[in-house]
């Protein structure tokens, strides 16, 4: 049976976070990163006015989509809620502009928090016993709850009740509450770190993969329109381009060429505006800003190609391991200029070619 103290119950819901979009900015050096595709403060403003608020108007990602209309569409037809879904993948993608979209389409509220958000199980207890019927209750990085916590969630999510424990010792009694039906979303960068029990409580798992850039086109140009400032294809191809794969990114990237365009182009973003603002801030034509450059620069010319543990890495950068490998490897990753091997990270021969440096091994 899953338990957690009654008593920690009222001590800590005052302190729970939920209710409101609770994202935790506290933890990584990285989010003061421009160009990190991490979520920032800023984003909160910018994302909900660009945030598609319908699955038709979502950009992208059509498999998921596809996937999703069908399973809304039942559920509604059905009148039942919507099994708990998973989102994985890299930050910025989208995970939780989606989740959002799948609430509306819905028709029920969404209810905010994430993995380390939630401290103690009485938070965990507070949220879902304030839940409505059919609510969605979203879940970032999921993978960060504290493993008693989730036990908490594995009635809720298969039989939708608490299991409470009040007292302790030999007079503790265990009480069983009934809580609304409602779907979990969870979201997370890693499915390798979740546990297996929580994966299997999930109905359905979702991977969202980097965008294209015939598809961050269309979401400049959507955003462009919202924004009210004129771009032509070429500009927010350029913009795309230099995006990381990442919508966010692309978001945030228009935004500053805007700024740029304001002041020096006359609110026009044309592909000189696009590269002269983007070169201004230091993203270069492979959307790689100084961070990514600086571990290029590392692996190809400090270590010389050789292979670098990810702590060494890090150590080197003054960052943490754990900020390395999910905000800043996967695009590099994905980029083909490097490669994760048993050895440690080794830059390929593009990343030689990026940083122009002349590929010999020897
Ligand atoms: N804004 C952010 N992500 C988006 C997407 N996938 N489609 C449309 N607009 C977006």
């Amino acid at each position: 049976m899953s338990v957690w103290e009654a008593e920690d119950f009222d001590a800590e819901a005052d302190n729970n976070s939920f209710g409101v979009d609770v994202f935790d900015h506290s933890k990584k050096s990285t989010e003061k990163r421009g160009l990190t595709p991490e979520f920032t403060e800023d984003d909160l403003g910018l994302d909900r006015s660009l945030r598609p608020r319908k699955l038709e108007d979502y950009i992208g990602q059509s498999r998921v989509k596809e996937n999703l209309a069908v399973l809304i569409a039942a559920a509604r037809q059905r009148g039942d809620t919507l099994d708990h879904l998973l989102f994985s993948g890299p930050p910025g993608l989208g995970k939780t502009t989606l989740s959002s979209v799948v609430a509306n389409e819905l028709g029920a509220n969404i209810k905010a928090t994430s993995g380390p958000a939630i401290e103690r199980a009485g938070d965990l207890a507070a949220i879902l016993t304030n839940l409505e019927v059919g609510d969605v209750l979203f879940i970032d990085e999921i993978h960060r709850l504290n493993r008693a916590i989730e036990e908490v969630l594995y009635p809720a999510m298969e039989d939708f009740v608490l299991d409470i424990v009040i007292g302790k010792g030999p007079a503790a009694q265990s009480l069983r509450l009934d809580i609304p039906r409602f779907t979990l979303v969870g979201a997370t960068t890693r499915t390798g770190l979740l546990t297996g029990p929580l994966r299997d409580r999930f109905g359905i798992a979702f991977r969202l993969d980097y965008y294209n850039e015939s598809e961050l086109h269309d979401i400049i140009v959507r955003s462009a329109t919202i924004l009210d400032v004129e771009i032509d294809r070429l500009g927010a191809l350029e913009i795309a381009r230099r995006s990381r794969g990442t919508p966010r990114l692309a978001n945030r990237l228009l935004k500053r060429v805007r700024d740029f365009a304001a002041v020096r182009a006359d609110n026009n973003i044309t592909i000189d505006v696009a590269k002269e603002a983007l070169t201004f801030f230091e993203v270069d034509e492979l959307g790689l800003d100084t961070m990514d450059n600086k571990i290029l620069e590392l692996l190809v010319t400090t270590f010389g190609g050789k292979p670098v543990g990810l702590n060494t890495l890090a150590n080197a950068l003054g960052e943490d391991a754990e900020s390395v490998e999910d905000v800043y490897e996967p695009y590099l990753l994905q980029q083909g200029l490097i490669q994760r091997t048993p050895k440690g990270r080794i830059a390929t021969q593009r990343a030689f070619a990026h940083r122009g440096v002349p590929y010999d091994l020897s």
